[in-house]
């Protein structure tokens, strides 16, 4: 009698299991301990891109790696770490922005960082960690960042 139950059980687990794990992988949540998460990429922003120049992905893949932490994913100033950062980031898509700072200030604030332009010491220099080319196509890629008209 016993080891019948011990088999059943054995057998409720091994389905139970294996019913969980398909649901798992069909519905993208959080991945098994120890193992990334799945996380899908966001179909949102693929689809509202257009194709980027070969400069401009460059650009956008130093941005995403140094600059998203603080600045957000759109330039908003919205980052994850932004809520930490008095004054905060200011919104690099917003069009009065875009217009008063002229590609050799940006340069400027990126290479000598806040505190080598009067901004925030908060704000890091990048001149010793991206080279001319990579700020360059930094900056390529903020341009692009627009508020979008509502
Ligand atoms: C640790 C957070 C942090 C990171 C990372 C960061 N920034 Fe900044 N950035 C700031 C803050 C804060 C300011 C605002 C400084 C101020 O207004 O006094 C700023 C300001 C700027 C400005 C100047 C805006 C102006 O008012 O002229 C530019 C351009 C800029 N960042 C670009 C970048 C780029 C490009 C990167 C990535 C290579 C980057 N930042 C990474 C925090 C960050």
């Amino acid at each position: 009698m016993k080891p019948l139950v011990q088999i059943a059980g054995i057998l409720v687990l091994l389905v139970a299991s294996s019913a969980c794990s398909r649901r798992t992988a069909e519905a993208h949540v959080a991945a098994p301990a120890g193992q990334p998460a799945n996380v899908p990429a966001s179909p949102e922003v693929a689809a509202a891109e257009a194709p980027l120049s070969y400069e401009l992905r460059l650009g956008k893949e130093t941005f995403q790696h140094y600059c998203k932490i603080c600045h957000g994913e759109t330039g908003a100033g919205d980052g994850f770490n932004a809520f930490n950062l008095d004054p905060h980031p200011r919104d690099l898509s917003d069009p009065a922005f875009q217009k008063t700072k002229t590609d050799g200030d940006l340069k400027d604030a990126i290479q000598r960082g806040g505190s080598g332009v009067g901004l925030s010491p908060l704000m890091p220099p990048w001149g010793k960690t991206l080279s001319t080319a990579q700020v360059d196509e930094v900056i390529l890629y903020i341009r692009t960042f627009k508020k979008t008209e509502s």
